[in-house]
């Protein structure tokens, strides 16, 4: 059966892409930043995951407010690199994993889940930067397998927080029942806080953020059970894509290990994260 390395929280803002494709990692606006990835990316090459299921939303990029479904999953061997504007940024395309994209679906469904199923889509920043983060920019093949799901949280009504958390279990079973030796890492992206419109444009909590950070590990059910509104209130409008995270722990065990947390503030108009979590039991 396929083998869950661990989790990833990566925050995923724009501009820490175009950062890289300008190569300002050592400016000091950035800095500080970009010196907190290190082990992230040390703890991925140490791990070799062959498959990385990607929990992230898109942006008005491959769905538009016409028609937004709540929960998606990848079943594409191949994903492109969405033009969010610019042009496509310079990274190769995503080669997908359709096997366990479907056999994903399988389980979600078998489990009261009904994700629409995506055999062809585009993927934008909230995919591409952190998996540069993580792995760095390939010069022509990415070294990981990618499954994306993507959650709306661009247009109401988006998914409970609970039930996020309650599809990550979902997802475990899918992984512990996926035929081979697989080994596979899960990925949630977003946050943390920000609100990039409105009266409260330019908010940021790093207070909260920094508990977030330690309460995904140890008290993830209290992250679980506030409400939509919460995340709002408490990290902003766009700062409620931090539910993905949720997606991600779930599919853990109750007991993790922090392997890295870093956090910064501000990338942007955003406090921005990155976390690497084992499961406890998990043998070193
Ligand atoms: C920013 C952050 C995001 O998560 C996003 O999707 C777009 C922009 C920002 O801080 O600029
Ligand atoms: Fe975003």
């Amino acid at each position: 059966m396929a083998i869950l390395v661990g989790g990833l929280g990566c925050s995923h803002v724009p501009s820490i892409g175009a950062a890289l494709d300008k190569g300002l990692m050592q400016t000091p606006d950035w800095k500080p930043f970009f010196d907190g990835i290190g082990p992230g990316r040390d703890w991925v090459a140490a791990q070799r995951p062959d498959i990385a299921v990607a929990i992230f939303n898109d942006h008005g990029n491959a769905f538009f407010l016409d028609r937004v479904p709540t929960f998606a999953v990848g079943c594409a061997d191949r994903y492109e690199i969405a033009d969010e504007g610019w042009g496509p940024r310079p990274l190769p395309a995503f080669d997908g994993d359709a096997a366990f994209g479907w056999h994903l679906a399988d389980t979600l469904v078998a489990n009261s889940f009904d994700p629409t199923v995506l055999q062809e889509v585009e993927v934008d920043h909230g995919l591409q930067v952190p998996m540069e983060l993580f792995w760095g920019r390939p010069a022509a093949r990415w070294p990981v397998r990618v499954v994306p799901i993507f959650v709306n949280v661009i247009q109401q009504p988006t998914p409970l927080p609970s039930r996020c958390y309650a599809f990550g279990a979902a997802l475990r079973q899918a992984i512990d029942s996926f035929p081979g030796d697989a080994r596979i890492v899960v990925l949630g992206t977003g946050g943390l806080s920000h609100q990039l419109q409105g009266a409260r444009a330019g908010f940021v909590n790093p207070a909260a953020d920094r508990a977030f950070l330690a309460d995904i590990a140890r008290d993830p059910e209290k992250l679980a059970s506030m409400s939509r509104e919460d995340y709002v209130r408490v990290f902003g409008s766009e700062g409620a894509e931090l539910i993905m995270w949720l997606v991600m722990r779930g599919a853990l065990d109750r007991a993790v290990r922090v392997c890295h947390s870093h956090y910064f503030v501000p990338a942007s108009m955003t406090g921005v994260g990155m976390l690497v979590l084992e499961n406890a039991a998990k043998a070193i």
